[in-house]
């Protein structure tokens, strides 16, 4: 534990480590041995982020000219690297936001699937040529690039994140500012270092860390055009407000409530699985986290017997430890904000079916743990059950049909991800078509999306753009028509359009 010879880290702005011009920053500890400090990084400003726009602006003068296929050989290129040190960044990752090794390789990799796939994207970038309705007259549409984009992320996909918004940035051909979560710029520094050494020119990306300073100036900075940010639905509105007076495209990917239905004919023991994965992979701190799971009475008390069971013997700790299933809460606040939750649960009257204490002893004393806690009778109008609480809390409902599941379903402020488990094709495919989420699974959890679909939500948790998939391209370009006009003389549009 390196307490005393801990690195302090700098900000990347144009080309170069610099330190904050504020002079102050900030310590990064791991979440499961606060004894444990990892580096120390800068607790930057409003000038710190001036100066980072401004080398964005400038560099993307050039970085739009570059042909989209070389842009895209650089991105193959960082892709590479990522797998060259995959092992590494999951460690780093481990250490700095507490999720298990297995999660953090998973994390490193849809990094590199997502740059290996948005690279390929240099080569198509497709736009449509349509047919004109006059003669001697060409018409199509074509991508552009918009300038500099403000990416902001969570830390509990700390390099994947990163990953999806800002590679398509990169391949569409704007510049980036990049602040990543005060939990994990380590991982951020990582990424960052990776896209240098495949030959990103200098201003193309740009990292400032710190906190809410440094988000208000990357959103109300009239030379940014898109705002890149996944967070709460609490920071989101505050990002969609801040970024509205200078007309900027805003991609916001919030909270969610995903649920999980069981209906009397699913595999049991394969939707237990799934719950448990769902529901305490990552700690629960998924956006698309199984945090509700609605079974039908017919099936309710053999599944809660079974899931309670398996949680018990969920083993927690260090996720760098062999055979650790789930690792700390990322903060102490994060951690308080479990245990508020786990009392009010309590105190609407929920059954408290296995968990509800902070583990604070032994192998647990130095970090943020939680017991995975089960929640069952859970009425869906309580806030267990509406809010969310990204920590391991899952709660349990009963449901007497399909029809009652996807109203309980669909009966929240988010519409991120919905499951269900039966080996009925008719409900499965009515569910999918009536549950109002952006993601739907069928016989599996309600995480696991892969990066070659679109991935967001509807209501509260998103504001209609999808990363990930060919959508991605929609956030980081907007389009131009062109049309024309070879027939040498005036031709006016829905007017001379007689002859044939
Ligand atoms: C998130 O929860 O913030 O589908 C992202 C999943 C992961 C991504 C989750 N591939 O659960």
């Amino acid at each position: 534990m390196p307490t005393a010879s801990a690195t302090t880290y700098n900000n990347y702005v144009n080309g170069r480590w610099v330190p904050s011009s504020s002079g102050r920053t900030f310590e990064n500890r791991n979440p499961a041995d606060t004894s444990d400090l990892i580096g120390v990084f800068q607790q930057s400003d409003a000038a710190d982020v001036d100066a980072a726009i401004a080398a964005a602006a400038r560099a993307y003068e050039q970085w739009r000219l570059v042909p989209a296929p070389l842009r895209a050989e650089i991105l193959f290129r960082a892709a590479q690297i990522i797998v060259d040190r995959k092992e590494t960044f999951a460690r780093d990752m481990t250490r700095e936001m507490g999720k298990v090794l297995k999660e953090t390789r998973g994390d490193v990799q849809e990094a590199i699937d997502m740059t290996y796939y948005i690279a390929g994207e240099g080569r198509r970038m497709f736009g449509q040529t349509v047919p004109s309705e006059l003669r001697n007259k060409f018409a199509m549409s074509v991508r552009q690039p918009l300038g500099v984009c403000s990416i902001i992320t969570p830390w509990n996909f700390p390099m994947a994140i990163p990953s999806w918004k800002i590679i398509p940035a990169l391949v569409c051909g704007n510049t980036v500012v990049f602040k990543p979560s005060s939990n994990t710029p380590l991982s951020a520094l990582n990424f960052v270092n990776v896209l240098i050494d495949a030959g990103l020119p200098p201003g193309v990306v740009n990292m400032v860390t710190g906190d809410a300073d440094v988000g208000t100036a990357m959103t109300t900075d009239e030379r940014v055009r898109v705002v890149s940010f996944t967070g709460s639905t609490t920071v989101g509105r505050l990002v969609n407000q801040a970024s509205a007076p200078t007309f900027k495209k805003v991609h916001l990917e919030m909270g969610g409530k995903n649920v999980v239905m069981i209906m009397d004919d699913a595999q049991l023991e394969l939707a237990v699985e799934g719950c448990l994965w769902g529901g305490f992979g990552t700690t629960g701190q998924r956006c698309t986290a199984a945090s509700r799971v609605v079974v039908h009475a017919r099936v309710y008390d053999a599944f809660v017997e079974e899931f309670v069971k398996r949680v018990r013997a969920l083993r927690v700790g260090n996720g760098l430890d062999e055979g650790i299933q789930m690792g700390p809460s990322v903060s102490e606040a994060q951690r308080a904000t479990v245990m508020r939750y786990i009392e009010i649960g309590q105190q609407e009257g929920a059954r408290l079916l296995t968990g509800g204490r902070s583990l604070s002893t032994g192998a647990h004393a130095r970090g943020f743990f939680v017991e995975p806690t089960v929640f069952g009778d859970v009425d869906p109008k309580m806030r267990i059950a509406q809010e969310e609480i990204f920590g391991p809390v899952v709660t349990v409902m009963r449901c007497h049909d399909l029809d009652e599941a996807v109203a309980i379903g669909n009966g929240v402020a988010y519409g991120l991800s919905a499951s269900i488990y039966t080996r009925d094709v008719n409900k499965a495919f009515a569910a999918m078509r009536d549950t109002y989420t952006g993601i739907f699974y069928v016989n599996a959890p309600t995480i696991g999306a892969e990066v070659h679909l679109p991935f967001g939500g509807t209501k509260a948790t998103g504001n209609g753009h999808r990363e990930a998939g060919v959508a991605a391209l929609d956030v980081f370009t907007e389009w131009k028509s062109i049309y024309v006009d070879f027939s040498g003389k005036l031709q006016r549009a829905q007017i001379d359009t007689q002859d044939l």
